[in-house]
């Protein structure tokens, strides 16, 4: 038996982008499922896919799309955890997170999973040998190595790509993980999510993409996202700086005692 894929893509105002990426994703992997998890689009988008939903419903098309229609906009980590919850409940073997815009190229989807047996959690990584951005501002490229390279010295993880947001997770991953009290709203949840992971023993490898910045509508990017991240990472650096201090501290007392080293 095969494992079942479930597609979770958070929406908020992208009835424009919308019907291209579900239908790229019916082309290179007719077999997942999709989640859209949308937060009452004033643009419609939510009521879109129930009708793209139907229609596919009707023409037997064998894949289901179903929309997890939420009140407010909330934060794409909020969607997310909501997905998750979802997709874990109907028993899907394999999580998907991709953005609705085109951004995330259906066709790299494949590879992503081909990493799977022997992963936890797979990320699309755009600063590995092989990923690449396309038309991405330069700012935002800017931010995203910054953020990235922040990430990595400051909580000493060897990810090149933790802010990325096209990744695949095990379920059974996402089972251990306490995703209650994920608090992170914006793009930091993604980082949150990587050191969860790690932290959990999970095996995380970097598959290379290609991200493409999004033609029609607009990034939900803002300052309350980058502030967010940058306290929250700096939170967690400071956190995880003091746990090995603890440590190494517990281990030269330990062996002052016994007149041996302890551990690693
Ligand atoms: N439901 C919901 N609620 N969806 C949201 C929200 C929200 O509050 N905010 C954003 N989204 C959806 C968008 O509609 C889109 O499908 C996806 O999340 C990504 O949002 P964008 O606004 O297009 O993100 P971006 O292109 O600026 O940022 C990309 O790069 C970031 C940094 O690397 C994304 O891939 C992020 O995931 C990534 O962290
Ligand atoms: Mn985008």
């Amino acid at each position: 038996m095969s494992a079942r894929v479930l597609v979770v893509v958070p929406t908020y105002n992208e009835k424009e982008s919308i019907p291209g990426a579900l239908s790229r994703l019916r082309e290179h992997v007719p077999d997942a499922d999709v989640l859209v998890v949308d937060d009452g689009s004033p643009d419609g988008t939510g009521q879109l896919v129930e009708q793209i939903a139907a229609d596919e419903r009707d023409a037997g098309v064998a894949r289901s799309v179903s929309v997890l229609h939420r009140t407010a906009k909330q934060g794409l980590g909020k969607a997310y955890v909501a997905g998750f919850g979802w997709a874990l409940e109907r028993s899907y073997d394999v999580i998907v997170e991709m953005d609705a815009d085109g951004s995330h190229r259906a066709q790299d989807l494949p590879a992503l999973l081909a990493a799977l047996p022997d992963a936890d959690l797979v990320l699309g990584s755009r600063w590995v040998p092989g990923g690449s951005v396309v038309n991405w501002p330069k700012n935002r490229e800017v931010l995203s190595r910054g953020a990235n390279t922040y990430t990595r010295l400051l909580l000493g993880i060897p990810v090149r790509d933790a802010t990325g947001g096209f990744r695949a997770y095990r379920a059974d991953l996402l089972r251990e993980l306490a995703l209650g009290d994920v608090a992170s709203r914006g793009y930091c949840f993604q980082i949150d999510m990587t050191l969860r992971s790690l932290a959990a023993g999970a095996r995380v490898v970097e598959v290379p993409i290609t991200f493409v910045e999004r033609e029609l509508g607009a990034s939900k990017m803002s300052r309350d996202i980058v502030v967010e991240a940058l306290v929250n990472v700096t939170r967690w650096g400071i956190a995880e700086r003091s746990r090995r201090v603890a440590g190494a501290f517990r281990k030269v007392t330990r062996s002052g005692r016994e007149g041996q080293a302890v551990g690693r």
